[in-house]
């Protein structure tokens, strides 16, 4: 079944020959991108759309996200916005809520999540575990996030549970949690920072992780300086998520290496940190991703409009750099932004992700901050909304 997507005003496609078109057409043809170009010169296809001059771009790819949990941390929010400082000790309450929770409860509260996000436009979603922390809650928590998202990330390296020392959590993770988890998940990710894993002990789970053949992703230089994204740049992970706070060291070394740098707005907001120096990345030549790291503790939305509504107006982003790091840059933190089934991009080839915006141009998605501007979604070729 083909579907002819024609009268797009505006076309970001993301690809280097094709550029942003005007005037544009796509044709999907089952789950994958079929053709690009001009509307007048489009082919036929089985059915037609006319978006009527709006403009459209590849659906977002949010690369990090924490969407296999229980319970409710509202009570923690409000208590930052009087004032309290976020230590992500709140993490132990996720896990505990979790823990408690039957496989029915988390698939519901995984789908409710990943269905907000696809409505939003979402159309590519890495999810993690690391609210279980044993082996049996990990290897579920990685069983039913492999059934609703596109990516699964292994995050037991996300807080040292309470009545553990960290060496012996770190040994854990580094034999019987991976030996049960790595075979269900394509990343390992762990939580380098002050209060979770110091440089070493992240070093050991990366290296666990690199020898069962994972990719490799870190959290790191969230809540202060540290040694989270050298170490990401020297284990060569394909990812190093917040990066709120960076030396100019740490800046050289993204530049100098494959590491995405990505950055995670909604986060930084919520948990009342600076928000990450963009301009700073962008300079120095580092790929930049933008992520909603949606969970209930630090970040508690799916809206990849509201971060690159925030990139824009608040950290300096052209509206062009924000819309290509939450599209290309999101699938480039994945690897999945090259060859057949592509994601982030629009080329024959790549994966049916189309996202149609109720606006003709993407600049919308800064000047209108906060105004719902999905028209339409298209994931893996069929149409959500
Ligand atoms: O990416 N930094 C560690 N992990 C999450 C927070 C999770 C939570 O507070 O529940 C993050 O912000």
């Amino acid at each position: 079944m083909s579907v002819l997507v024609t009268g797009i005003g505006e076309l970001t496609t993301n690809d280097d020959e094709l550029g942003t078109l005007r005037h544009a057409a796509v044709v999907l043809d089952g789950d994958r991108v079929a053709w690009v170009g001009g509307a007048a010169d489009a082919p036929d296809a089985d059915e037609r759309v006319d978006v009527a001059g709006r403009a459209a771009l590849p659906g977002w790819v949010d690369s990090h996200t924490h969407l296999v949990f229980a319970g409710d941390r509202t009570a923690e929010f409000a208590a930052r916005m009087a004032g309290e400082p976020y230590t992500a000790g709140g993490i132990a309450v996720t896990v505990e809520a979790t823990r408690a929770a039957d496989d029915a409860a988390l698939v519901a509260n995984l789908r409710r999540h990943v269905a907000e996000a696809v409505a939003q436009g979402t159309t590519y979603l890495e999810t993690k575990t690391g609210y279980g922390l044993t082996v049996p809650d990990e290897v579920r928590s990685a069983v039913i996030a492999a059934r609703e998202v596109d990516e699964v990330t292994f995050l037991g390296a996300h807080l040292v549970p309470p009545g553990w020392s960290a060496d012996d959590y770190v040994t854990l993770v580094c034999g019987e949690m991976l030996d049960a988890v790595a075979p269900r998940v394509r990343w390992a990710d762990v939580f380098c920072e002050a209060g979770a894993f110091d440089a070493e002990q992240s070093r050991a789970v990366l290296t666990a992780a690199a020898r069962r053949g994972l990719g490799l992703r870190v959290h790191g230089n969230q809540l202060g300086p540290g040694p989270g994204v050298r170490l990401a740049v020297e284990m060569g992970a394909a990812s190093v998520d917040h990066c709120t706070h960076l030396e100019p060291s740490d800046v050289d070394a993204l530049a100098s290496s494959d590491t995405v740098a990505t950055l995670l707005p909604a986060c930084d907001l919520s948990t009342r940190q600076p928000l990450p120096d963009a301009r700073a990345l962008l300079a120095a030549g580092a790929t930049v991703a933008l992520a909603s790291n949606c969970n209930p503790g630090s970040s508690y939305t799916s809206s990849m409009a509201f971060c690159v509504a925030t990139a824009v107006l608040q950290m300096r982003m052209s509206v062009a750099e924000a819309v290509r790091a939450a599209t290309w840059g999101g699938a480039r933190a994945l690897r999945r932004e090259r060859g057949d089934g592509a994601v982030g991009v629009l080329r024959p080839g790549a994966r049916a992700d189309l996202h149609v915006l109720d606006a003709p141009s993407v600049t919308h998605l800064a000047y209108r901050p906060g105004v719902p501007l999905t028209h339409a979604v298209w994931r893996a070729g069929r149409r959500y909304r």
